[in-house]
């Protein structure tokens, strides 16, 4: 395989990425490797938005949120023809190495292209949501909840001010990692996550007695998965009567200059997915697991299902009943 090498980030962007992408090309660089950065992740392969990475295109982007590379969510490439398309355009640059920075969809459609065109690839797990199985971290997750945090914080204030509820949605799509950490990490009262069963009768009373007893407002937070950010609002003001007010963070979450952890954490995956290519892996994804990093076959990864730590559960647990 020729000692070109191509970066690039897909599916939903997080803080973490440029500082990943950085330190890919600068190791990637020392070990020889013609690196190459990719734009507009999976659409710039197709289109052959691809240049070779200078120094000055991956300095002064280790402190900005999002990816410089931009990134897409590219259905087009479930279709062989168009995935030949991309080939040829590594063909054409002597690119015959991958490092795709993103979530498991991304890392799907680069082994389909792997099977189909035998570039190796190796995949650095980056998304708020955290649903990656294999790994304890995605890039990205730690930049989220510190803006998670701070939102509830703020919101925490307007509640006391107003003695209201607030319900607070988060995102991470089926999965409720955002949610519990958060919760626990902001004292919420109320947590509803798809993975735990919730009770609201049981909350009800439990708020109930509380109100009786001092409570004057109220914090609940919701993963988007269990799509009852509405619902609970509802519920609250009308069946626990305190006023209650819906905050849907949204793509905030998504955003803001990665944290410390985010960008060291991102220079560690960088190096590891380097060095797995450079020691022959052909479709590995870097992992995160007990305090170490390494990498799995990408099967191990796509077949399973990311579960959350029992601990978190166990903590979490008494805020949905
Ligand atoms: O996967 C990251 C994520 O932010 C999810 O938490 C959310 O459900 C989804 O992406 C939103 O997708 P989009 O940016 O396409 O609206």
């Amino acid at each position: 395989m020729p000692k070109g090498l191509a970066i690039l980030t897909s599916g939903g962007d997080s803080a973490g990425m440029n500082p990943a992408v950085k330190c890919a090309v600068e190791y990637a660089n020392q070990k020889g490797y013609q690196t190459h950065l990719v734009y507009d992740g999976l659409r710039g392969l197709i289109a052959d938005n691809i240049v070779p990475a200078t120094r000055d295109l991956v300095s002064g982007l280790l402190h900005r949120g999002g990816t410089l590379l931009r990134s897409s969510r590219s259905p087009e490439f479930f279709d062989i023809e168009v995935r030949r398309k991309a080939y040829e355009n590594l063909v054409r640059r002597g690119i015959g190495n991958l490092i795709v920075i993103g979530g498991d969809g991304s890392f799907r459609a680069l082994n389909q292209f792997h099977s189909d065109f035998g570039i190796p690839f190796a995949g650095i797990p980056a998304t708020i949501d955290n649903d990656i199985a294999g790994t304890d971290y995605c890039l990205g997750v730690d930049t989220a909840l510190n803006v998670i945090r701070e939102s509830v914080d703020s919101i925490r204030d307007t509640a006391s001010s107003f003695s209201r509820a607030f319900v607070i949605e988060v995102m991470g799509r089926h999965c409720g990692y955002l949610a519990l950490t958060s919760a626990l990490a902001c004292g919420a009262e109320i947590c509803l996550v798809p993975e735990i069963p919730y009770d609201l009768e049981s909350i009800g009373a439990r708020l109930k007695h509380d109100i009786a007893n001092g409570r004057r407002y109220v914090i609940a937070v919701v993963a988007e998965g269990t799509k009852m950010g509405d619902y609970l609002t509802r519920w609250i003001n009308d069946s626990i009567g305190m006023e209650a007010r819906l905050t849907v963070l949204g793509h905030v979450q998504r955003g803001g200059s990665p944290t410390v952890q985010d960008r060291i954490m991102a220079y560690k995956f960088a190096v590891a997915a380097v060095d797995a290519l450079d020691a022959g892996q052909k479709n590995s994804i870097m992992v995160f697991r007990d305090g170490s990093y390494s990498h799995l076959p990408i099967h191990q990864v796509t077949d399973s299902k990311y579960k959350l730590d029992p601990a978190i559960i166990r903590l979490a647990s008494p805020l949905a009943c």
